[in-house]
């Protein structure tokens, strides 16, 4: 077993790995090292790979299935892995370039997502990261009570729907990603707005600016007030990581307990990547956790 090298970049959440090397099989000593650097650090960081995509696949695999993503076509080949691709001349927007932890609006969201950047950037394309452990323990207790109690419904409407910012944003012009809308992403789910994590046994906030629509038996104006709010006390700077991509970086973060934000500040220049989504379990609501911890 080779001893891996965990250096954090940040005080909320990231660490850089260091003498794994993700083409190979990973034996169980140094398995249960990232596995231990992941639970610690939310999201970590491995830098000069060269994966395929059937490599990329059998790290994911440790960690559980794949999620085919539902607007959004993967690899001819290898459907789970989703190519997230801005050339140097598409106009307009980036995929991920908002606030959000990944499809929040299935009933069971995303546990972890794995990028691996085949193409990075000279400059410019940096991913942020914020950690909802912190979001949630930053709160005040009064906030911490009301909130512990209540659910949100999440949805793809404004994102995929029949009037979803995709129509516009991935039209003609966008040739790099093939992406689809329609009335299925019309559909809502109903999660905890604070989620229990049975690994941690911490509770971290679960809601985004992206799919997070409303609260549950509110309407979307009652909400938006405290939605806003909790939406950007969830990114404060000081929940936050920045990680630079270079081409051969991986990122491997838990959606669970952290939200991403893709930064397009890199016009004219191509960033290519590859994406394996890792399939989560239903959220588990404060209740949910205490009757686990008590059974
Ligand atoms: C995503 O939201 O999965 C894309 C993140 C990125 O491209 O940095």
């Amino acid at each position: 077993m080779s001893s891996i090298e965990v250096s954090p970049i940040a005080g909320a959440l990231g660490a850089e790995i260091h003498g794994v090397d993700l083409s190979q099989p990973l034996d169980d000593g140094t398995l249960a090292q990232v596995r231990k650097a992941f639970a610690d650090h939310v999201v970590i960081f491995f830098r000069d790979q060269k994966i395929t995509p059937d490599q990329h696949l059998a790290f994911g695999a440790h960690f559980g299935e794949f999620d085919i993503h539902r607007f959004a076509a993967g690899l001819p080949d290898h459907p789970e892995v989703l190519p997230v691709i801005k050339e140097a001349d598409d106009q307009g927007g980036n995929f991920g370039g908002l606030w959000h932890s990944d499809v929040t609006f299935y009933e069971k969201p995303a546990l972890g997502s794995i990028l691996y950047a085949l193409d990075a950037p000279a400059y410019g394309g940096d991913t942020m990261f914020s950690s909802q452990y912190l979001a949630y323990e930053t709160l005040s207790d009064g906030m911490k009570e009301m909130l512990d109690g209540m659910t949100a419904m999440h949805s793809a409407k404004r994102v995929y729907g029949n009037q979803g910012t995709s129509i516009n944003r991935y039209g003609p012009q966008v040739k790099s990603m093939e992406i689809r809308t329609g009335d299925d992403a019309e559909a809502e789910m109903e999660h905890p707005v604070v989620r229990y994590i049975p690994e941690s046994g911490r509770r971290c906030l679960f809601v985004n600016p992206v799919y997070t629509i409303r609260f549950a038996g509110w309407t979307e104006e009652e909400s938006k007030p405290l939605l806003d709010f909790l939406c950007t006390h969830a990114v404060r700077p000081e929940h936050t990581c920045r990680f630079h991509w270079e081409t051969g970086s991986v990122a491997l973060w838990d959606n669970r307990a952290a939200q991403h934000y893709a930064l397009n500040d890199y016009h004219g220049q191509r960033r290519e990547m590859h994406r394996v989504t890792i399939v989560g379990e239903r959220p588990m609501s404060i209740g949910d956790g205490e009757r686990a911890k008590a059974a």
